[in-house]
Order: C-alpha cells, then sequence, then structure tokens
C-alpha cells in the first residue's frame, strides 16, 4: 500500500475533503500529535469501520505548560505515515504548521469550566483549554461525522464530549479502549522518555489502578480509603504523584460512598515522564466491573446508531 497524501493547507484539505463531505457514509476523523504507536491505531482501524478517515497530526502548542515538553514531543510524520499506510480506509493525513492552526493575529480560547477543572485541570493549568481550542479549530476545518478519540485520556473525552453538545458540534464521538503492553502499561508517547529501568517502574500506575478495583471487588466503598491504597502503591514504587483519585464519571466530582459508574484516575512522574492511566468502572450491588467512560460514545453504540 502507499502512504496517504499529506495536506498542510485549509485550501488543500477542503479539496480534498470536498467528495468525502458529500458520500453516504460519515467521515471520521481522529485527530493526533503524531508519534503513533499501537493505541492510535487502534482508534484508526475502529474509525475505518465507520466510514473514510482522515488523521490530524499537529503538536499543539496550547496544550503544553510553560515546562513542559512542547520542544522534546517527538515528531516524525514518516515513521507516522509508515504506520497509517497499513490501514485500509485511511484517505489523507492532515498535518498542518502551527502558523496555520494559529495565525499570529488569533486570541479566540475554547474552554469547558466544570468537568474541565479538576484533576488535569488542576495539575496542567491551560492543558485541556488548549486541547478544547485546537479540537474545535480541527472540527470546524475538517467537518467530521464521526470523531475518535481514546479513553485513556478520560477527562479529555469528557471535556470533548461537553464542548461538543455545548456548542452543538454536529458529529458522533466514539471513545475507544485503551491499549496496554503486555506487562499492563497504557501505550503513551510519553513512554518513550522511560529509560530501561523507568519503564519497568511505570506498570505502578496500572498496579495501582488494580489495587483500588480489588478493594471495591471486596466490598470497599469508601473513596478516601480506595483513593489511599492507590496513593500508597504508588509512593511505595517511587513514584511522584499528582493525583489518584476516584471520581463520578458523569463531572468527575468527588465522591464520598463508591457507586455508579466510577473513574479511578491516575497522573504519575516516573523519571521525567508525567503519565496518566485510569480505570472506569460500573460499580453497583451486581458486583464491580469495567465499563466504557460513557455508554453513547462506544463504538458500538456510534455504529447502530448510523445503520
Ligand atoms: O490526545 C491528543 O493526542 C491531543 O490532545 C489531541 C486530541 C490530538 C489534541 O491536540
Amino acid at each position: 500500500m502507499s502512504s496517504p497524501p499529506v495536506l498542510t493547507t485549509e485550501a488543500e484539505l477542503k479539496e480534498a475533503l470536498a467528495p468525502l463531505w458529500e458520500a453516504q457514509r460519515p467521515l471520521v476523523f481522529v485527530p493526533t500529535m503524531g508519534d503513533l504507536h499501537r493505541g492510535h491505531l487502534s482508534l484508526v482501524e475502529l474509525g475505518a469501520r465507520l466510514g473514510p478517515v482522515l488523521v490530524s497530526i499537529f503538536v499543539n502548542p496550547t496544550q503544553f505548560g510553560p515546562n513542559e515538553d512542547y520542544d522534546a514531543y517527538p515528531r516524525d510524520l514518516r515513521h507516522d505515515l509508515d504506520l497509517l499506510e497499513q490501514i485500509d480506509g485511511v484517505e489523507a493525513v492532515f498535518a498542518p504548521d502551527a502558523a496555520t492552526m494559529y495565525p499570529p493575529d488569533d486570541t479566540t480560547f475554547v474552554e469547558v469550566t466544570g468537568v474541565g477543572e479538576p484533576l488535569e485541570g488542576e495539575f496542567r493549568p491551560g492543558h485541556l483549554r488548549g486541547v478544547t481550542t485546537i479540537v474545535a479549530k480541527l472540527f470546524l476545518l475538517v467537518r467530521p461525522g464521526v470523531a475518535v478519540f481514546g479513553q485513556k485520556d478520560a477527562q479529555q473525552c469528557l471535556v470533548v464530549r461537553r464542548m461538543v453538545e455545548d456548542l452543538r458540534f454536529p458529529l458522533r464521538l466514539v471513545f475507544g479502549p485503551t491499549v496496554r503492553e503486555e506487562d499492563g502499561l497504557a501505550m503513551s508517547s510519553r513512554n518513550r522518555y522511560l529509560d530501561g529501568e523507568q519503564r519497568k517502574r511505570a506498570t505502578v500506575l496500572v498496579r495501582a489502578l488494580r489495587r483500588g478495583r480489588e478493594a471495591l471487588e471486596q466490598g470497599e466503598r469508601r473513596a478516601d480509603v480506595v483513593e489511599a491504597l492507590m496513593l500508597d502503591q504508588l509512593r511505595r514504587e517511587g513514584a511522584e504523584v499528582d493525583y489518584a483519585a476516584v471520581r463520578r464519571v458523569d463531572d468527575l466530582s468527588p465522591l464520598e460512598r463508591v457507586e455508579g459508574r466510577v473513574l479511578l484516575a491516575i497522573a504519575a512522574r516516573v523519571g521525567s515522564a508525567r503519565l496518566i492511566d485510569n480505570f472506569c468502572l460500573q460499580v453497583d450491588e451486581g458486583g464491580v466491573r469495567e465499563a466504557p467512560l460513557r455508554d453513547d460514545n462506544t463504538f458500538e453504540a456510534v455504529a447502530s446508531a448510523l445503520r
């Protein structure tokens, strides 16, 4: 197979998308910052089952804080295209430069309050505002019928969902499941920053989440106890923790008793890499089971709504 065409300007994008906007099947959009791995590819594959796919590759400056890894973020378009070429249904890649997405006189941001405020909102001020701003700009340029995001960035999914509802973007969102390495580490571009020893230690995030889930399975329902167990595991193994939280999925508000659809969410630093991971669980009289973030954003729900 040959590489998908790379579009860099708005004009090229419009020309390439015009026939896809008219097509029967919805145009599916998978926004990324590149440095693609199996996690991204699983989202592209999921999207390709619903319609022709446009992947964007853009390292978005506004979602990085002043002391974060914007400059160091891996950029290798050739590597990304080689991976995308192996997937059927990728129509094109949109890889604009920063001036295309943020012309010099541009001063508008899109900010989701409420669900955008705790967790990442607290520890990475401005990050989610940068995400919603670029995602809104991309949605307006690409005009997709479906957009696919990874559930590993659970708060990002919830914030984008809120934005789509509030601004009435005419599209459906699919949240794809987290893809993990064999030892449980969630796939992330930032795993690249880990050296051999840190890579081994990085599984502490998923082990802490498992510890939280096990406590719930054993009948524990006090959120602060579950949080303390996760925190204890992370700290004992030398991770520098931003948060280890149990939250309601709806709005990420704290809860005393763990019940209903909940998110166990962790952000912690291993070496210089800041990693995040989460489990979304349904906790009720029937017990504890893995659950999608939102039932109407699963692949199955969107596929059936499109039928
Ligand atoms: O999840 C990401 O890779 C980014 O936050 C996104 C959605 C592409 C926006 O820059």
